[in-house]
């Protein structure tokens, strides 16, 4: 191989009139007689590699010719401006080095099914979508944990395997643990509720798994959840939370992944008007505005996908809604004191039909109704036996939320189902890759 620096598309404009090289592998390949265009991809980006017939060695020439799509490549080349070249530069390509000519590929350009490419995941994800996807995610992630970095939580991170529920027995996951029965975790919160009573906030970030036996396109069996919890905080406290959290993320995604974005052809004026204030309605009044257009919920009922649809494409940005009937929530939510038959929760529901994307509230802190709800919700008292405790030794009012990243991610890219959001989805009937 020629000289010149090693260097990434990313960078490349670091040395324009340079010789520099690269590594990576083959996009796309067009040959126009005298030239052929390679399109490279290393990763960081996309740039067209010109090799001229007069320029190289007959050898070489004639390899490029039989080079495959995907081949594993370590090439040299003089940088040049173009202006119409998407990284803004081209390469004048000087020499080439196969790293390792790949098979024949089976992802061509030709459109495949879903079920193909969820079957090839593992080579789907070098698709420029996918790549954009990726690091939109990783934005989102980073994004997360810095908001509670800079509001100084503590990040604890909580068990995946556990001895019983959190938000429900129907979605639970069985496995073995030696010759007990353990669960894989549906939720950070009640451990994160044990360390807030530690460190007073506090938040986990992790996968989390849920047995849903339904197909849609708003769940995972695994997904992963960032969620916080205030010791002393009550409801209104952690409805600003999770308010800025999402308007913080988004901004991050504004500022950082324009590029990627443009790849999904994503209609930024949408995620511009994500700004704070949200709208913040009550169950009650979402249930007025439902019925206003044509909907049969009666109150007491839960949202189902198509009522969040409804709520959410009314506004803007993100909708906030509380104090949901207490019968529909889990066992651990407070009763709003002056309407018992209302919770002291929160849902943050995304515009543009994307549903729920966080969910949370204010905690039981009074020992003796914690004990009744487990009762009532029929949830074994020996597994909760250190729960209670939390309600024994200086128990205090407070709350937290999970955000669901999947659901965030789906929402600002504007993915038609969750799967596209999490590198390797793990679906109803779909465990592999
Ligand atoms: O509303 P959920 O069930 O709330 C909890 O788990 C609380 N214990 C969290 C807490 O207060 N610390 O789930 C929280 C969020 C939802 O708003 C949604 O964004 C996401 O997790 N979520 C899912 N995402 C993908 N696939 C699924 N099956 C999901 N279930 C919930
Ligand atoms: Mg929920």
């Amino acid at each position: 191989m020629s000289q010149g620096n090693m260097t990434y598309i990313k960078d490349i404009h670091e040395f324009d009139g340079q010789e520099v090289m690269l590594q990576g592998w083959l996009a796309g390949h067009r040959s126009g007689g005298k030239v052929q265009f390679l399109s490279f991809r290393d990763g960081t980006g996309f740039i067209q590699v010109v090799a001229s017939k007069s320029e190289l060695p007959e050898s070489l020439w004639l390899n490029i010719k039989e080079l495959t799509l995907e081949s594993s490549l370590r090439l040299s080349g003089r940088c040049r401006k173009d202006a119409r070249a998407p990284s803004g530069y081209e390469l004048e390509l000087t020499d080439l080095e196969v790293v390792q000519t790949a098979e024949e590929y089976p992802i061509s350009r030709k459109e495949h099914g879903t079920g193909f490419l969820l079957d090839h995941r593992h080579l789907w994800l070098r698709a420029k979508r996918q790549q954009a996807i990726l690091k939109i995610r990783h934005q989102v992630i980073n994004a997360s944990r810095r908001f509670f970095d800079e509001r100084d939580f503590v990040l604890a991170d909580t068990p995946i395997f556990t001895p019983n529920a959190v938000e429900g027995t129907t979605t639970l996951f069985e496995t073995r643990y030696f010759d007990e029965t353990a669960y894989l975790t549906q939720s950070g919160q009640l451990y994160n509720e044990a360390v807030a009573m530690a460190v007073g906030r506090t938040y986990c970030f992790g996968p989390t798994f849920r047995a849903e036996k339904s197909k849609t396109r708003r769940h995972l069996i695994e997904f992963w959840m960032v969620e916080p919890e205030v010791a002393f905080a009550e409801l209104d406290e952690i409805v600003s939370l999770a308010e800025d959290l999402v308007a913080y993320v988004v901004e991050s995604v504004l500022e950082n992944r324009r590029e990627e974005l443009d790849v999904l052809e994503r209609d930024v004026t949408k995620l511009e008007s994500v700004c704070k204030p949200f709208v913040r309605i009550t169950y009650d009044q979402a249930v007025e505005l439902l019925k206003e257009k044509g909907s049969e919920i009666e109150w007491g009922s839960d949202f189902g996908a198509q009522d969040e649809t409804f709520i959410g494409e009314e506004y803007d940005r993100p909708v906030i809604v509380t104090h949901y009937p207490t019968a529909v929530k889990a066992f651990y939510m407070e009763p709003d004191p002056s309407r018992p038959e209302v919770a002291l929760c929160v849902d943050v529901l995304a515009p543009e039909g994307y549903g729920e994307i966080v969910g949370g509230g204010q905690r039981i802190h009074d020992l003796a109704l914690l004990r009744q709800r487990v009762e009532e919700h029929q949830l074994p008292e020996e597994a909760f036996s250190w729960y209670f405790d939390l309600r024994r030794y200086g128990s205090v009012p407070h709350s937290g939320f999970g955000m669901g990243i999947e659901r965030v991610i789906a929402w600002i890219c504007k993915l038609d189902h969750l799967r596209e959001a999490i590198p390797f989805p793990r679906m109803l009937n779909r465990l592999a890759p």
